[in-house]
Order: structure tokens, then sequence, then C-alpha cells
């Protein structure tokens, strides 16, 4: 008897996730968006795993209009994984100035080494063996094994957490609720175009499953949704109450000689670590008493900071790393490959020295 029962259960189960995955599929077929890493559904180029990979390392955290620009040079500069590779630390970590978490381009530069010392030049093509390597982590082991070599992968982005999350009213708050949206999409996904799916569904929630007003009349899998026509489906996911941020102050030093100024490199780990600087002081809880030339506030993940510009007469004569510097020419700053904390205190300098 339990036969009989089951049979069909099961059987009904895969139908509606053929089903959904059918919808959404047919759905990206017409509406996916056009990606400078992308390969359109329906050419049949083979993946690039080096592009690949490199687009989703740059979108953890960013948005798809942040990225785009950061992705075609770096891909023109170093076309292949080799080319990367061989690339000098401090011309990556410029080139990467403005996308911000600069973990992620040191990583990006230790992978790229490790798959030509290690994997012989070519990206290893399973979840496993890619989370092994350094900056990679599930979500990009699993979206690089589906979208460049068609494994089947559950891939779960921010935008494919709200989708699902709607989809099947999860409201548990996150990040607990990451469990069941696993639990709920694992079974979803086909093993036939795996990457595709999981980037239909990324296109879906960035342009009608959106945070904000999602446009449910237009949604390919409005039929099953369990949130639509909910007055909070806004809210969900649910998130967990915002926890306030602390908030840092600290000092840079503009130091300027013949129309140049001294830069730094900052220390390989920690914020900002391995980036072109001003020089300056530690951040602290203590607001300094120094009076400034200029201030910006700047937001972190984990903090909020302002950080002050004071004018200092000459760099510190101390050895060490505090003194390891280079004169760089002020009409030249573009080039410096400032993050943006420090480009924006150099913006409002350059504004008054003008
Ligand atoms: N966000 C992260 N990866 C993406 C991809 N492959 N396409 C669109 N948006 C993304």
């Amino acid at each position: 008897m339990t036969v009989q029962i089951s049979e069909p259960v099961g059987d009904a189960l895969s139908e509606a996730a053929d089903d959904f995955a059918q919808r959404i599929l047919t759905w990206y077929d017409r509406a996916a968006r056009v990606l400078p890493w992308r390969i359109a559904p329906g050419d049949r180029s083979v993946p690039d795993p080096y592009r690949v990979w490199m687009a989703e390392i740059m979108l953890q955290q960013t948005t798809v209009a942040a990225v785009s620009g950061y992705f075609m040079r770096f891909t023109e500069r170093w076309p292949t994984v080799a080319d990367l590779a061989d690339a000098a630390d401090a011309d990556v970590m410029a080139a990467w100035a403005g996308l911000g978490y600069y973990a992620r381009a040191r990583n990006l530069l230790a992978c790229a080494r490790a798959i030509m010392d290690t994997h012989g030049g070519r990206f290893p093509d399973s979840e496993a063996a890619l989370r092994a390597l350094p900056g990679i982590g599930d979500y990009t082991a699993a979206s690089v094994a589906a979208i460049a070599f068609g494994r089947r992968a559950v891939v779960i982005d921010a935008n494919i957490e709200r989708v699902i999350a709607r989809h099947r009213l999860i409201t548990t708050p996150l990040p607990m609720a990451k469990r069941e949206i696993r639990a709920a999409l694992a079974p979803l996904v086909p093993d036939d175009r795996s990457g595709d799916f999981a980037q239909a569904l990324m296109d879906l929630g960035a342009t009608i499953c959106t945070p904000r007003g999602p446009a449910c009349a237009i949604c390919p899998l409005m039929a099953d949704c369990a949130a639509r026509g909910r007055a909070d489906i806004d809210r969900l996911p649910v998130k967990p109450p915002k926890k306030a941020k602390p908030h840092r102050h600290g000092l840079a030093y503009w130091i300027e000689r013949d129309e140049q100024v001294w830069l730094v490199r900052r220390p390989g780990k920690g914020m900002l670590g391995g980036m072109r600087a001003l020089p300056g002081g530690d951040w602290s809880d203590v607001c300094p008493r120094e009076s400034a030339i200029a201030s910006v506030d700047h937001g972190f993940t984990h903090f909020d900071l302002t950080l002050a510009l004071v004018r200092r007469e000459a760099p510190p004569k101390v050895p060490g790393a505090a003194a390891e510097g280079q004169w760089w020419p002020i009409s030249d700053l573009d080039a410096a490959g400032l993050p943006t904390l420090y480009r924006k205190l150099v913006d409002k300098m350059l504004e008054k020295r003008a």
C-alpha cells in the first residue's frame, strides 16, 4: 500500500519541480538580461570558467551596475587566468579600487595563482574542488559549477533568497530562514540548464520580484506563489533586526611637496588591506582633537567612520611600515587606485585647493 501512495506523491513532486523549472527557463529564454559575462540562452558557446568566476567574485555584495565596468576592464587587461596570476599585486589592487570589500581582490589573485600552481591553469569543475580554492565559498562554488560547467548545484544569492522565501511564504527571519530556503529550492533545480536556472532566478529577483513593489502580475511563478497578493510581500524575506553600527573616528594626513602628496600602502591584512591610502593613525571610538581641513563620513559593513584630514609638514622619519610610502603627483591622483574612502577625502581636499 505504501508503494501505491508514495509513488504518485513522488511523481507529483517532481512534476511540480519540472513545471517550476520550465516556467522560469521559458521566461529566461525571452527576458534574460544581457550582461558582459553571460552567455545568452540559446547561444551555444562554451562558457569560459575564468570569466564566470571573475564575475561571481565581483558580484558578491555588489550590484550588476557597479560591476560591469570593472569586469570589462579586468578581462581586457588580464584575458586569462594565467595573465591574472602573473599580474603585480599593486596593479590588481589599484584596478579594484572603488569596488569595495578588498579582501576579494587579494583572494582573486591568490585563487588565480593557485589555479596555475596546483590545477595546471584549469578551473576544477566540481563544487567541492572549487570550494577548496582561496576566496571561493559555498555560493561561488555552486554558481561557477552550475554556470561554467553545467553541474547541478543549488545556487542561492540574495535575489534567489527573496524569490524562494516569497514563493514558499517562508516567514522565519534571516539568517535562520536560509536552511528552509535551501530545502525548498534544492528539489526544484533541474539536471539540465542548472546555470541558466540560477541566473533566471537572479534576473527574476532583480527585475520582477524586486525588494519593494514586485511586479507579480507579470511573474512567471505567479500561479503558485504563496505570497502573491499579500499586502506585506515587501517584508519577505524577513530581515533580522538591524544592529546599531558603532561609530569610529580616524585621522589622515595631507603631506604635500612640489605638487606631490605622500601616499602609503595599507598593511596586507585588515580593512582596505593592501590598498594605497593617505597616511594616518588607527581608527578608534575617540574623536581626535586636531583641527581638520576636511572630513568625510563613510559606511563600512560593521561600522561607520568619520575620517578627518590634517596637514602635516613631512612624512614620518621613523623606519618601519608607517614610513613606507611614495610621493605621488597630485595631478595624477586618479591613477593611484585609492579606495572610495580616501578618494572622497582627496576630492574634498582638491576642491579646497582649487
Ligand atoms: N548576481 C550574481 N551572479 C549573477 C549572474 N551570474 N547574473 C546576474 N546577476 C548575478
